[in-house]
This record gives structure tokens, C-alpha cells and sequence, in this order.
């Protein structure tokens, strides 16, 4: 009998500001026994490297396995592969216009049609601000098709006391769409501090 297959998520990573929540769910996964398979974009790598401290040789080595954007023909380029899903965290405009229209010349893009052809789950951690109505009908596309529109937005009802604080909160939220539960943070519990501070 064959071994049973392991538990895998890919990881694209996208030129849009807020790679380190990327990485973050690298970090988490790292270790978990959930394998990381990672594709970077060329402009993911770009801002990777302007606004953190990583390299990108040290957030492939942080993920299971990486592959290269122009590798059409790694393993994720294939719906035989089996994985839990995608995330594409952050996911720039242009990625989520080339995910909504079935442009898959590169293999974030390529990996990402194929769960959309399987059926199974794409999480888009989209990050722009203000949006237009491209953006906007681009993402009410793929919510349509099942797929998870998730911007990295802050929550603040669970004090963050900094940062990483809420970089952990939104990345643990973002795994919970794969059911990968990590209470790496507090959750909502339901009981609402009002202090001194009277509510009409
Ligand atoms: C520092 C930096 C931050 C950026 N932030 C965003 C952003 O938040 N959202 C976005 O859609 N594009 C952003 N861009 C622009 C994208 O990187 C650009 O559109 C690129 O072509 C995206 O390509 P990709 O999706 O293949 O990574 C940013 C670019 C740079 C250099």
C-alpha cells in the first residue's frame, strides 16, 4: 500500500505591500507537519526586500519547498499534485486581475487556476487601498467562484500591544481558512471589557 499523502499548502507571495504577513505564515507552518510549497513573484521579492529584513534565499529556506515564478512545470502547475489549497499572501491587483481572467503565464498565477479547476480552496489576501471598480469586480469574480477574498485588516478587540501583535493575529485568521487552527494569539471570547467608561 502506498504511503498517505502529506498535508500541503501553497504559498504564493505577490508584490503587493505586506509580505512579512507571508513569511509569517511561513514561519508558523515551519515545523507544524504541514509541507510549504512557495512561489515567490518577481515583484514579491522585490518588496520582500524593501520593506523587511529577510532575503528571499531566507524565506525559501523558511518553506517545505520553493519553486521559481517561471517554473511552469513544478509540481503546483499540476492538479494531480495534492494540496489543501492555496493562499496567495499578499496578492497585488495584478495578480488577483490575472487569477480572475485565467492568465496563468506565471506559476502563482498557473498554481492558482489549477485549484480553481480542482475546486478546491484559494485564499486571495489582497492588499490595496483605496480599491477601484476593477479591483472590486475582480474579487466579487472569484468570491462568486468560492474563492476567499481576505485583506489583511487589522483587528484591535484583542489589544494588540504591537506589530507582530497584529501581524500573527491576521496570519492566524488566514489559516484558519485551511482549518489549520494555531492559537498563536487571542481569539474573540466574547466578553467585552467597558472599564470606567460608561455606553449609552
Ligand atoms: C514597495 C511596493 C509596494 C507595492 N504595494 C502594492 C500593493 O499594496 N498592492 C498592489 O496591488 N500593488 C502594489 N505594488 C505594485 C505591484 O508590485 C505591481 O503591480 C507588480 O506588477 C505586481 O506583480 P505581481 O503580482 O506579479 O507580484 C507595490 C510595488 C512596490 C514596489
Amino acid at each position: 500500500m502506498k504511503e498517505s499523502t502529506p498535508t500541503r499548502l501553497i504559498v504564493g507571495i505577490t508584490g503587493a505591500t505586506g509580505t512579512i504577513f507571508g513569511v509569517r505564515l511561513l514561519q508558523m507552518l515551519h515545523g507544524s507537519g504541514i509541507e510549504t510549497h512557495m512561489v515567490m513573484s518577481k515583484w514579491g521579492a522585490r518588496t520582500l526586500i524593501h520593506e523587511t529584513d529577510y532575503t528571499v534565499e531566507q524565506v525559501q529556506g523558511i518553506a517545505t519547498h520553493s519553486y521559481q515564478i517561471g517554473d511552469q512545470g513544478a509540481v503546483i502547475s499540476s492538479g494531480s499534485f495534492i494540496t489543501l489549497g492555496m493562499v496567495v499572501i499578499p496578492c497585488s491587483m495584478r495578480s488577483l486581475a490575472a487569477i480572475a481572467n485565467g492568465l496563468a503565464d506565471n506559476l502563482v498565477h498557473r498554481a492558482a487556476d489549477v485549484i480553481l479547476k480542482e475546486r478546491r480552496k484559494l485564499v486571495l489576501v489582497v492588499r490595496e487601498s483605496p480599491l477601484n471598480d476593477i479591483h472590486l469586480e475582480n474579487m466579487l469574480k472569484l468570491s462568486r467562484m468560492g474563492v476567499v477574498i481576505l485583506p489583511p485588516v487589522p483587528a484591535f478587540y484583542n489589544h494588540p500591544q504591537n506589530l507582530d501583535d497584529i501581524i500573527n493575529h491576521v496570519t492566524m485568521r488566514i489559516l484558519d481558512q485551511f482549518d489549520i487552527h494555531l492559537d498563536v494569539m487571542n481569539r474573540w471570547d466574547g466578553t467585552m471589557l467597558t472599564g470606567t467608561k460608561s455606553v449609552e
